[in-house]
């Protein structure tokens, strides 16, 4: 019986699920699983004959926020990961916010600008950070410190849908901590050499420029590194998710975190950040394939 990889997608992060995918195959193979890869390219599934789980590594539209689970549950196939629900509340930065307002999950205030009727200006005070509330890998993300950059950063974010998320900037470390079967997995450090932890920061393959060092264990005391777990792990569970995901956390100087959401389909690349938080507990790349694929399967 076969595992099949779901990968790429019609979304914006299609790019990096293919480099996602194709590194979950190759780590399933290595470790004797019978799996091939499923180049997804329409919201039309086609499945290959005997397929006992879906191993989705679909980053985004379609593949993370929701509907290609509630396809597999009619189809009645396994997939790995989140469910349905989860899924979609998950990638709805905005509903998120709301379920960790409602348990008591630290996360940036917030105010969001609806420019169905054209772009608004937010009233929150500067600096800020502009989002569409359903993308990831930083899509549509800007920091906007001056009023002179707010017009264009809120188009640019509204021309992913109307509904624009504005958050609070919170200086301080960016932070992410993998969740697996429950359990906070040692936190990372992302110390981007320039700017934030945008799209060319996190991967510099795609542009040749950018960069980003890691430290995992990040270099935090226990007091902060057990804070920054608890709220990380809060937050999958105010979500309901399953199996695993990876919680972006922010730190300000006063060493509180704030949450801004969790990854139900994180980057799945050898080097990725909750492959690199598992490899700081002696998980490999490998086991932790056949790990996530085991727990969606039990
Ligand atoms: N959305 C990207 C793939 C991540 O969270 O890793
Ligand atoms: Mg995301």
């Amino acid at each position: 019986s076969l595992i099949a990889v779901l990968m790429g997608g019609p979304g914006s992060e299609r790019q990096v699920s293919l480099a996602s995918g194709n590194a979950v195959l190759e780590a399933l193979l290595a470790q004797g699983l019978n799996a091939v890869g499923v180049d997804v390219t329409s919201t039309n599934l086609e499945l290959p004959e005997g397929t006992k789980l879906c191993f989705n590594v679909i980053h985004g539209t379609f593949g993370e926020d929701g509907t290609m689970q509630s396809q597999l549950e009619e189809l009645n196939i396994p997939y790995t990961g989140a469910g349905q629900q989860s899924s979609q509340l998950a990638f709805d930065k905005v509903a998120s916010k709301e379920a960790f307002i409602a348990h008591d999950v630290p996360t940036p205030g917030s105010e969001i600008v609806d420019c169905s009727a054209g772009v608004k200006l937010p009233e929150m005070p500067l600096p800020y950070v502009v989002k569409p509330p359903r993308e990831g890998s930083s899509v549509g993300v800007h920091i906007v410190r001056s009023e002179s950059e707010a017009l264009a950063a809120i188009e640019d974010a509204a021309s992913y849908g109307n509904e624009v998320l504005v958050e609070a900037f919170i200086e301080g470390k960016e932070l992410t901590v993998g969740i697996l079967d429950g359990e906070a997995l040692p936190v990372v450090h992302i110390a981007p050499r320039s700017g934030f932890y945008d799209m060319k920061n996190k991967y510099p393959w795609m542009s040749e420029e950018g960069g980003t060092d890691y430290y995992c264990p990040a270099d935090l005391d226990e007091t902060t590194t057990r804070r920054v777990q608890e709220a990380a792990a809060a937050a999958h569970q105010s979500l309901g998710i399953e199996i695993y995901s990876r919680v972006d956390v922010l730190l300000d100087a006063d060493n509180r975190p704030y949450v801004l959401e969790a990854n139900t389909i994180p980057g799945m690349t050898a080097s990725s950040l909750l492959p690199k938080a598992a490899q700081a507990v002696g998980y490999g790349f490998g086991p932790l394939c056949e790990k996530i694929a085991d727990l969606s399967l039990a």
